[in-house]
C-alpha cells in the first residue's frame, strides 16, 4: 500500500494536501470571513459523505457568524467530524481529541463539538468520559447546531443525535472548504437501506432518502458558473436514488438525475460514487455513453469474489452476478475504468476463498481498489450472527496479497494507456513539482504533466501519455 493508500484508509488527509492550496482555495476561506466572525476549526475523517457533510456544516455555522480557520489555536470552535466504518477510523478521532484537549487548556472559551457517524453510537462516552465535548451532533441534526451551540456557550453539555426520515439539506448552499475550485461534490442522498452485514452506515446514517433533483440540478449550475467543471454525485448506493414529486408523484431514477446533471453544461464533467452491483443498471450505462461530459468511471465495490462469502456478507448478489455487471459495462462503455472495495478476512473465510477475491480482481481488471481487513463492528449482523475467526496475522496477509495483487494490475492497466490522447480536466499543481499540472482523465486516472503557458486550474488540455507508474500516468500537452 502507498502512503497516500494508507491514509486513505485511515480517512486521513496529509497536512501537505491540507496545506498545499492553491490561490483560489485560500480565497475560498477568506472570503467567507467578515471583521468580528468567530472563527471554527473542522477536521473531517471517513467518506466523501462526511467531507461534503463539513461543507454544509460550513454554512450553518456561517449563519451564526461563524467563519472557517486553518489554525486552531485562533478557533473558539473545534469541530471533528468522525466515522465509524472500521475500528481504526475511530482510534484516529480519540487520539485526536486528546490533542484537541491541550489545544482548550490554552483556549478555555473554546468548544469541542464530535459531529458524524461516531455520535450515536458513543454519544453515552462522549458525555461520560470526554469531559472536554461540549456538543455531540448526529448528521441529520447539523440544522440544530446554532442552537446547540448557544447552549454550550452558556456551559450546557449539548447532544442531538436524532435520525431523520426526511432530512437531506437540499436548500443549503455549502460553503467550498479546502477546494480547488474546480472539483466539487454534491450530495444526492443520505443514509442506506441496505443491511450489508459488515457495514455500520446504516446504524450511524439511518434511512435512505433522496435529495429533490432540482436542487441537486441548481448546485451543479451554481458550481459551472463559479467555475467549477467537475462535480461528483455522492450517496452510499447511488443507483437507488429515487425522488418521487409531491405535487405530481412522477419518479426522478438515478439514471435521469444523471442526464439532468450533464445538461447543465458541455464542459461540466459528471461523476458519481458509489455504485452497488446489484442496483446499477443498463439504462445508467446507456445514459453515461450518450454524455461525453459523463466521465467513464465507475466504482463498483465487489467485496469479495466468493460466492457463499458475498451471502453472508448479505450484498444480495453473487459472482456471477457481478461478472454479468462487468461484461454489461465492457459492452456499453468499452473505454470505462472500473475500480472497487475488497475485504479481506471477513468471518469464517477460508484460503480458497480468498483466492477467488484475487481472481476477480485479475478477472475484472480493477483500475484501482479501495482495501481494507475485515473489522467488526458493534452492532452490525456480522457482529451479532458470526465469529471474528479469521486471525489477524491472516487478515493482514491476505490484505497484504490482494494489495500486492491489485498494484500489479493498476500498473498493467496504466501501461496500457501509454500512446493513448486523454483530455484532462487541470486541478492544480502536481504534488511533487510546480512545473508540472496534476489532473484527471475521464477514467478517473491522476495524469501529470509539464506546463505551459495561459493555462491555469479548470481547463481541459489534451495529454498524450509516455509512462506510468500503478498510481498515476505521465504526459505532455499536445
Ligand atoms: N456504500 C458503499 C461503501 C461504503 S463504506 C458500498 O456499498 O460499496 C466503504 C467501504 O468500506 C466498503 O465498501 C467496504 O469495503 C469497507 N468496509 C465497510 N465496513 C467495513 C468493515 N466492517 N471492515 C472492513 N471494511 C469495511
Ligand atoms: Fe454499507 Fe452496504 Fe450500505 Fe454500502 S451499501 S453503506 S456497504 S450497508
Ligand atoms: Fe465513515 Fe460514516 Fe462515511 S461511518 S465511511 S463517515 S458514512
Amino acid at each position: 500500500m502507498t502512503h497516500e493508500e494508507q491514509m486513505v484508509e485511515q480517512g486521513l488527509k496529509t497536512i501537505d494536501e491540507a496545506r498545499q492550496g492553491s490561490v483560489l482555495y485560500k480565497e475560498a476561506w477568506e472570503e467567507t470571513a467578515a471583521p468580528g466572525d468567530k472563527r471554527f476549526y473542522i477536521e473531517s475523517y471517513g467518506c466523501q459523505m462526511n467531507f461534503s457533510d463539513s461543507e454544509i456544516v460550513a454554512a450553518i455555522l456561517r449563519e451564526i457568524g461563524y467563519a472557517p480557520t486553518r489554525n486552531i489555536e485562533e478557533s473558539d470552535l473545534i469541530l471533528i467530524n468522525t466515522c465509524s466504518i472500521r475500528e481504526k477510523a475511530e482510534e484516529t478521532v480519540r487520539k485526536r481529541l486528546r490533542v484537541f484537549e491541550t489545544v482548550k487548556k490554552q483556549r478555555p472559551g473554546a468548544l469541542v463539538g464530535v459531529l458524524g457517524c461516531m455520535a450515536e453510537r458513543l454519544k453515552k462516552r462522549f458525555l461520560e468520559e470526554e469531559k472536554l465535548v461540549d456538543l455531540v451532533v448526529g448528521p441529520d441534526a447539523y440544522r440544530d447546531l446554532p442552537n446547540l451551540i448557544g447552549g454550550a456557550e452558556e456551559g450546557q453539555r449539548m447532544v442531538n443525535v436524532l435520525l431523520s426520515r426526511e432530512e437531506t439539506y437540499a436548500d443549503i448552499s455549502p460553503v467550498r472548504l479546502d477546494s480547488n475550485g474546480v472539483t466539487a461534490f454534491i450530495s444526492i442522498m443520505r443514509g442506506c437501506d441496505n443491511m450489508c452485514s459488515f457495514c455500520v452506515v446504516p446504524f450511524t446514517r439511518g434511512r435512505e432518502r433522496s435529495r429533490d433533483p432540482f436542487s441537486i440540478v441548481a448546485e451543479a449550475q451554481d458550481l459551472f458558473a463559479r467555475g467549477y467543471r467537475e462535480v461528483t454525485l455522492l450517496g452510499q448506493n447511488v443507483d437507488s436514488y429515487k425522488w418521487e414529486n409531491p405535487e405530481t408523484g412522477a419518479v426522478v431514477n438515478f439514471a435521469q438525475l444523471l442526464e439532468m446533471v450533464a445538461q447543465t453544461h458541455p464542459r461540466l464533467r459528471v461523476r458519481f460514487s458509489t455504485s452497488h452491483p446489484k442496483d446499477m443498471t443498463d439504462e445508467v450505462l446507456h445514459t453515461m455513453a450518450r454524455y461525453d461530459n459523463i466521465c467513464k468511471y465507475i466504482h463498483l465495490p465487489v467485496q469479495s469474489g466468493n460466492s457463499r462469502i458475498l451471502a453472508l456478507m448479505n450484498r444480495t448478489y453473487d459472482r456471477p452476478w457481478y461478472e454479468e455487471r462487468i461484461r454489461a459495462i465492457r459492452r456499453i462503455l468499452p473505454e470505462a475504468a472500473v475500480s472497487s472495495d475488497i475485504i479481506a478476512g471477513f468471518c469464517t473465510e477460508t484460503e480458497e476463498e480468498h483466492q477467488d477475491t484475487l481472481s476477480i480482481i485479475e478477472w475484472a481488471n480493477f483500475s484501482m481498489s479501495y482495501m481494507f481487513a475485515y473489522s467488526e463492528r458493534p452492532g452490525t449482523l456480522a457482529a451479532r450472527k458470526y465469529a471474528d475467526d479469521v486471525p489477524e496475522e491472516v487478515k493482514k496477509r491476505r490484505l497484504n496479497e490482494i494489495i500486492r495483487l491489485q498494484t500489479a494490475v493498476s500498473l498493467r492497466h496504466n501501461q496500457a494507456d501509454i500512446g493513448k490522447t486523454f483530455e484532462v480536466l487541470i486541478e492544480g499543481d502536481s504534488r511533487r513539482s510546480s512545473r508540472d499540472f496534476c489532473g484527471r482523465n475521464s477514467q478517473n486516472k491522476m495524469v501529470v504533466f509539464p506546463k505551459k503557458e495561459n493555462l491555469k486550474p479548470g481547463d481541459y488540455v489534451h495529454v498524450r501519455i509516455h509512462d506510468a507508474t500503478s498510481a498515476t500516468l505521465l504526459g505532455e500537452i499536445v
